[in-house]
């Protein structure tokens, strides 16, 4: 898919680093010609060798060279690439580019390019979250660098939150975008995220465990690859995607009511956790502890939105893909329940509490079709995102 595609690849002083040298294999296996840039700080966690053997090229590290100099000056060398990538792109870096500096050999060639640039930043929460960071990175958009990530995870600081480098498969995801229309480009795809809460009164609802990690990290793999998404979502716990149209709801009615709004789609993924019961006695002012005894909630069963949009005779999305949770005979259940709701995919994972998916960064899932039950092996919940989002391309192709 990248054959023939030079790519620039500027690796920064990250603990993210060692991911880079998995980034070059595999852009070579798709045919991509890799020149990489390695900063000082980079190298104090990837070696020059092992840069130069995956990429079968010349490592480019001083800006006052004279060798290489006369083999291609670095104004040539930016502007040869198709593409420049900035991986792991550090607050420092994203700080110097923002800033216009030239200091060094990354710093000039991100100058003196005017080629696209997409950067994977990769740090600390702190650091990230920082005002400053965040002042560069809005400069950074203006100016038009592509950005792929950053996720949200535990951080090699022992730290949790976002910070963490896009994984390999998200990066390749947004160079192809960035190279070419993207598989999905013209296609609408909806996305559905989090949990849904049911109130009980004005200030008590129903909830589950739902973080919104998996459906957001789905969305934003349909957007690298030029999917327009609609991304409606519960009150989750991870942040929504920026570059989309996002719809915030609460309850599972509020839910099918933004879906139906968002047709017609291509292909609609119903990550969200919805709940199954309202309460039906759900009052209006605060219930109060009176003396009248226990509340009784009453409950009555919400509207299952994937069944409805699976079901549906006219508009329905060429592809409707739901998630099955369960605890018990995973594939039985899940195989059942796409007949049952009429889907035609079951992304279906195990959330019993020892395998720690439910809240969790990463996720084993089994895909379930008309052509059986395909098991992927664990993996963080970014990479089934990319790994999903490559499989609904190639359906709607
Ligand atoms: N779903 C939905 N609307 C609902 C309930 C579920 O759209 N009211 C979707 C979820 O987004 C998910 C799939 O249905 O894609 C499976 O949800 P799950 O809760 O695992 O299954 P249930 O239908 O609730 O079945 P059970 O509770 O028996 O496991």
């Amino acid at each position: 898919m990248l054959e023939n595609k030079h790519i620039l690849l500027i690796v920064g002083g990250g603990i993210a680093a060692f991911k880079s040298l998995d980034l070059v294999r595999r852009l070579r296996e798709r045919g991509a010609q890799v020149t990489p840039v390695l900063t000082k700080a980079g190298s104090e966690f990837v070696t020059p060798l092992s840069l130069a053997a995956l990429s079968a090229s010349k490592i480019y590290q001083d800006l006052f060279n004279l060798t290489d100099e006369a083999e291609m000056g670095h104004i040539e060398l930016s502007r040869a690439a198709d593409l420049i990538v900035v991986a792991p792109a550090t607050a420092d870096l994203m700080a110097k580019m923002a800033g216009g500096h030239a200091n060094d050999l990354a710093s000039t060639l991100l100058l003196a390019t005017d080629n696209r640039v997409l950067i994977a930043p990769s740090m600390n929460v702190r650091m990230w979250t920082h005002p400053a960071t965040q002042r560069n990175l809005a400069t950074l958009q203006d100016d038009g660098v592509l950005v792929v990530g950053p996720n949200e995870g535990d951080m090699a600081c022992g730290e949790y939150g976002p910070g963490r480098m896009a994984e390999v498969p998200e990066i390749i995801a947004s160079i192809d975008a960035s190279l070419t229309d993207g598989p999905l480009s013209g296609k609408h795809v909806l996305v559905t995220s989090g949990p849904t809460h049911e109130s009980i009164d004005p200030v008590r609802y129903i909830a589950n465990r739902s973080s919104g990690a998996q459906g957001t990290a789905i969305a934003k793999a349909l957007a690298a690859l030029g999917a327009d998404v609609t991304f409606v979502t519960g009150p989750a716990d991870i942040a929504p995607p920026m570059d989309m149209t996002v719809v915030q709801v609460q309850t599972a009615q509020d839910m099918l009511e933004a879906v139906q709004a968002a047709r017609p789609a291509d292909a609609a993924v119903f990550a969200a956790a919805v709940a199954d019961w309202h309460v039906a006695n759900a009052g209006d002012s605060k219930i109060k502890k009176d003396g009248a005894g226990l509340p009784q909630l009453e409950f009555a069963e919400n509207p299952d939105i994937l069944a409805t949009v699976s079901q549906m005779t006219k508009d329905r999305p060429k592809l409707v893909v739901g998630f099955a949770a369960e605890t018990d005979d995973l594939i039985a259940n899940a195989t059942a329940k796409r007949l049952r709701k009429q889907c035609d995919w079951i992304v279906a994972n195990d959330v019993s509490p020892e395998t720690g998916i439910m809240g969790g960064s990463e996720n084993a899932v089994t895909l379930i079709s008309d052509q059986g039950a395909e098991s992927w092996p664990r993996m963080t919940k970014d990479a089934v995102a990319a790994t999903l989002a490559a499989r609904i391309a190639e359906a709607l192709a």
